[in-house]
């Protein structure tokens, strides 16, 4: 069976990324296969997890380049190179353009820590998200995989998870128990689905 080819694009410890390694391993994602991975940093641990599970990674700095423009084009041409067809946004904390975004249509998609549209857009990112929501005190947060496009988290929602917030949680705690419940669960499925959409468009 043919496989949409995945790129997977992180900046942190890749736990979510682990989660799509072993779920495409159970056999969970049978349209897509993760090709590549790549980083915006090299002291990413999710590039020790990509070579322990023999996944093709590159590093791609913004900062080695001298403008946004020309950090993207190196980035579109990588993923060429590798014949990629789908992109993951899992923890990826480098900015895209409305350029790079709008050249890969419904084809990128992205694991929000929040049930969006509250705690999303500028600013909310990894543990600010878990931040806010205690601040503001809403009693039920969860995850988000949206389809990523020229708004920061305002693409078209795939998936949604609740989960519940406890009497005493800090920011790592309910952090844990998002990933736990909701992330690690919501970005396999999704990615499935997309990638098996995309088997079909082709
Ligand atoms: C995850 O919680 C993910 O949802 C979040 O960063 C963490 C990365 O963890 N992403 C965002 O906040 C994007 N706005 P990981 O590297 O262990 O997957």
């Amino acid at each position: 069976m043919l496989k949409t080819k995945i790129a997977v694009f992180v900046s942190g410890g890749g736990t979510n990324l682990q989660a799509l390694i072993d779920a495409e391993k159970r056999g969970e994602i049978p349209n897509g296969e993760i090709a590549l991975v790549l980083a915006s940093n090299d002291t990413a641990y999710a590039l020790t997890r990509a070579a322990e599970n023999n996944i093709k990674s590159v590093v791609v700095k913004r900062k080695a380049f001298p403008s946004q423009e020309v950090y993207e084009e190196k980035m579109k041409e990588i993923l060429n190179e590798n014949s990629i067809e789908m992109i993951v946004l899992a923890g990826f904390m480098s900015l895209l353009s409305e350029d790079f975004t709008s050249f890969y249509p419904k084809r990128i998609v992205n694991i929000h820590p929040s049930l969006i549209p509250s705690f999303c857009g500028k600013g909310f990112y990894g543990l600010h998200v878990h931040e806010a929501a205690l601040e503001y005190g809403v009693k039920v947060t969860g995850a988000t995989v949206h389809y990523v496009n020229e708004i920061p988290d305002g693409g078209e929602i795939i998936l949604q998870k609740a989960v519940e917030i406890l009497e005493g949680d800090t920011p790592e705690v309910l952090q844990r128990r998002v990933m736990e419940e909701a992330e690690w669960v919501l970005l396999p499925k999704a990615v499935e689905m997309v990638a098996k959409k995309l088997q079909k468009g082709n």
